[in-house]
């Protein structure tokens, strides 16, 4: 069957690697010139936003999160993480509720007006990569105000949102100049691809982010989950790990690798949800 996010939606390795993505793109764009258009991409996007699931792992993810920042643990509230609640979370999360996918996270932070981080209407390009038809359409009804064939052609569109139905792998190496991109593949078994990708945006100097998720064997990483880390180190790639309970058959915590210019901004995430979340 093939692979939808709506059930794991804003779980535990939803709120690490968005809380990163967020670190991010803020120390992104504390370096990039207002007047040129901040140009964005994700190879595996999803959907822009989730309804959340009864019974879904959001309770031990985004809703358990929230409810700390929000009776302030560890003086949360005042922090980056009280900062992301109030963007993108902002309240009791029940069953129902809709929370934003990455995409979702992306381009509320590009468009601006919200946060101390983008002043209101500045130029974004954002280039979205979807292999699923559902998350695809999903994608074009929550979008299409911003798509080129949509979007008012004079004068030129100063904000834009490309959705393409293909394989993001290949889609982002062949994007022309990009300053950043999130790469967020449903399976290790994608590490090929990944680092065939990631060779290439390392080549070009080209920011990154990539969630992997943490496969176990008999308490510890896989064998596939330690040659992700290990290639990655010799790579030159940043990778930091985190993990959570339970320990279920398929996953225990996840890999955040990126790129050296966001070493600090990943390693940041990890620390601040490890210690927020009492997770190791
Ligand atoms: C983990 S989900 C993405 C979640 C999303 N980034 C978020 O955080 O909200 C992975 C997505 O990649 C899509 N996908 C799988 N293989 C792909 C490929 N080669 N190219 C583009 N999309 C792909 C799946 O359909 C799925 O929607």
């Amino acid at each position: 069957m093939a692979y939808d996010h709506s059930d794991k939606i804003g779980n535990q390795g939803d709120l690490v690697k968005h809380y990163a993505l967020y670190l991010c793109l803020k120390k992104l764009f504390e370096k990039h010139p207002a007047d040129t258009p901040f140009v964005y991409a994700e190879s595996h996007a999803g959907r822009a936003e989730y309804v959340l699931p009864e019974g879904g792992g959001w309770k031990n993810g985004i809703g358990a999160f929230s409810e700390f920042v929000r009776t302030g643990i560890a003086g949360a509230a005042s922090s980056n993480l009280g900062e992301f609640d109030e963007i993108f979370i902002g309240r009791e999360l029940k069953t129902g509720m809709k929370y934003l996918g990455s995409t979702g996270i992306a381009f509320r932070l590009l468009r601006g007006g919200n946060s101390p981080l983008r002043q209101h209407g500045q130029r974004f390009i954002m280039k979205l990569w979807e292999q699923s038809l559902p998350a695809v359409e999903d994608l074009i009804r929550y979008y299409h105000p911003w798509m080129p064939a949509h979007a008012s052609s004079n004068p030129p569109p100063i904000q834009l949102v490309e959705i393409n139905h293909g394989d993001g792998f290949a889609g982002v190496q062949n994007a022309g100049k990009l300053n950043f991109v999130f790469i967020d593949p449903p399976s290790i078994d994608d590490s090929g691809k990944v680092f065939t990708l990631i060779d290439r945006l390392q080549k070009d100097n080209t920011p990154y982010l990539c969630w992997m998720p943490r496969t176990p064997y008999k308490g510890k990483d896989s064998s596939k989950s330690t040659k992700f880390c290990n290639r990655a180190a010799s790579n030159g790639v940043v990778c930091h790990g985190i993990q959570w309970p339970p320990t279920t058959a398929t996953c225990f915590g996840c890999w955040l690798a990126g790129s050296q210019s966001l070493d600090d901004a990943i390693k940041q995430a990890c620390d601040e949800i490890r210690g927020l979340m009492s997770w190791a």
